[in-house]
């Protein structure tokens, strides 16, 4: 799996859902997972690398603890928490950028799990900021997109430039 770099169209896509539960889905979610440790991230949805489904993986744990895969599909943020919190973040598709977003602090999230049973969980914390920023992802939307247009464009910019330094 290769992870594509803003700007890219197929990064400001909304992703389609995902109706069958078979061993696709599993193979792209462990694929995902390694792609997404390989690279030293907290998260990545699939139209990060291409595919336009609503996957998501997340592992927010400590680097010294053990592993804490969690694996979405279909997630829906159905509740947020008035409170807000602001972290500094960062994206795959947006490498050497990174920006202070607001969001709010906790959400509940129903999504499918691998064998489409439908599920509901609270997260909070860097949690609760991953999986939004992720979701957003199945949206077409980046972390960009919730600073301002001047800071968006410098950040757009920027990596414009790194991706001509960066191919062959
Ligand atoms: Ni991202």
């Amino acid at each position: 799996m290769e992870i594509i770099i803003a700007p890219d169209s197929r990064l400001n896509q909304v992703s389609k859902k995902v109706e069958i539960f078979d061993n696709t889905v599993i193979s792209i979610l462990n694929q995902m997972l390694e792609c997404m440790y390989n690279n030293k991230g907290i998260g990545l949805a699939a139209p990060q690398v291409g595919i336009l489904k609503r996957l998501v993986v997340v592992d927010c744990s400590d680097k010294n603890n053990i592993k804490k895969p969690i694996k979405l599909i279909n997630p829906e943020i159905i509740k947020s928490s008035s409170e807000i919190s602001e972290f500094e973040e960062g994206c795959l598709s947006l490498p050497t950028q990174y920006a202070k977003v607001k969001r709010p602090a906790e959400i509940t999230v129903k999504f499918q799990n691998i064998e489409g049973i439908y599920c509901e969980e609270s997260f909070s914390g860097i949690e609760a900021t991953c999986i939004q920023h992720e979701v957003d992802h199945l949206d077409g939307k980046l972390f960009v997109d919730h600073v301002s247009k001047l800071k968006k464009n410098i950040i757009l910019k920027k990596l414009i430039k790194f991706k001509k330094k960066n191919k062959k």
